[in-house]
């Protein structure tokens, strides 16, 4: 009998856009409305500035542009996705999914689609099912994109949370690599949930449907105890970040670039000194665009990308955590479509 070998099917990232709205709210504006300062924020948070929606936009609104400009990147037509995947936890509406209203928006039109609810842990583990899609062999293309209106939940009477957050979209196309190049090389994922009175939105769901008591209470709104959070996300992203890449058998000297999910400067701070890494290898964008949850991931590599800091062929590292508890990293090198053989 002979042995047949196989070469491993690699996805990976070939396109990647974002989107954010044009309106700035900067601290000196929540100077203005909240018992806070410039100073407070800026020490305790690393963030300037976010840029927020005009009041009634969609997450579609922005998920749109960004599915475009990935698209356009990764030089393929919105007719060819076989699958779109929208992280969020700010959906246009509970139902449909978001991920339904862009399929139509864009027209891919062979796409099925859905939304996935992982908190700030959305994307990565987005990105882990497109990989997982596609080295199965049942997919070529997947398109996920994190989209986030975190304005429409934010208690803007709240200063422990209402300075922290803005709105945005980013979005990429996860594909299959010609054979022998190297894409997503692995993933970790975890979930804890008992993290959940640390960090949630009450109101809404099932366990306490929307009235006018739980509106009257900000109960829809979003509420943290920061401090557990802080101190289990700096753990959590440092020791999946380590896990990815024992996984991979690298060690951080070999990472080329590091974008952690953008919470709390501070917080990248602690991980980037847990992990050894120097500055320069960490993307920060925190500072003009807040927490967007789901989407501060992909808009950091589209800006990392446009910098010219991040290159085809360089080791990323993409390590999150958030509400849940949620937390992922996935190890990769990066795959630009006009870096690849055609
Ligand atoms: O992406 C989802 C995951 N989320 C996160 O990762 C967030 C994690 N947590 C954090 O980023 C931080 O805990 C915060 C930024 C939310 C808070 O920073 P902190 O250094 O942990 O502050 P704290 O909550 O311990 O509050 C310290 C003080 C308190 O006053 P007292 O009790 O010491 O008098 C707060 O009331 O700072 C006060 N404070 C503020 N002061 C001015 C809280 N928010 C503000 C504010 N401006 N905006």
């Amino acid at each position: 009998m002979t042995l047949r070998t196989h070469t491993r099917i690699y996805a990976g990232i070939t396109g990647v856009g974002m989107a954010f709205p044009e309106r700035l709210l900067t601290n000196a504006d929540l100077e203005r409305m909240v018992d806070t300062t410039d100073a407070w924020i800026v020490e305790r948070t690393g963030i300037r500035e976010r840029h927020l929606v005009e009041p009634g936009t969609p997450a579609s609104a922005l998920a749109e542009p960004a599915a475009r400009q990935a698209l356009e990147m990764a030089q393929v037509d919105a007719g060819e996705i076989d699958c779109i995947i929208v992280p969020t936890v700010t959906p246009d509406t509970i139902f449909p999914a978001t991920a339904c209203i862009l399929q139509d928006k864009i027209g891919a039109k062979r796409a099925w689609a859905f939304d996935l609810l992982g908190a700030c842990s959305g994307y990565v583990y987005a990105v882990s099912l497109a990989d997982a899609l596609i080295r199965c062999g049942k997919h070529d293309k997947v398109l996920v994109v994190g989209a986030e209106i975190m304005s429409c939940i934010v208690n803007w009477t709240d200063r422990n949370t209402c300075v922290l957050f803005g709105d945005g979209a980013g979005a990429t196309v996860v594909e299959r690599l010609p054979d022998g190049v190297e894409g997503i090389l692995d993933w970790v994922n975890g979930t804890d949930g008992s993290g959940a009175p640390y960090l949630h939105q009450a109101a809404g769901g099932s366990a306490k449907p929307a009235s006018h008591e739980t509106v009257d209470r900000y109960e829809h709104t979003i509420w943290q105890d920061g401090k557990i959070v802080f101190k289990k996300a700096v753990e959590g992203m440092a020791n999946v970040s380590l896990e990815v890449l024992q996984k991979i058998g690298a060690s951080t000297d070999e990472v080329d670039l590091f974008i952690p999910h953008q919470a709390n400067l501070r917080i990248i701070d602690y991980v980037r000194k847990k992990l050894g890494l120097p500055e320069e290898k960490v993307v920060v964008t925190i500072d003009r665009y807040g927490n967007t949850t789901s989407a501060t991931i992909p808009s950091a590599m589209r800006i990392a990308h446009e910098d010219g800091r991040l290159r085809a062929g360089h080791l990323l590292v993409i390590a999150t955590f958030g509400a849940g508890f949620t937390w992922g990293a996935a190890a990769l090198r990066w795959t630009p479509k006009s870096s690849l053989p055609r």
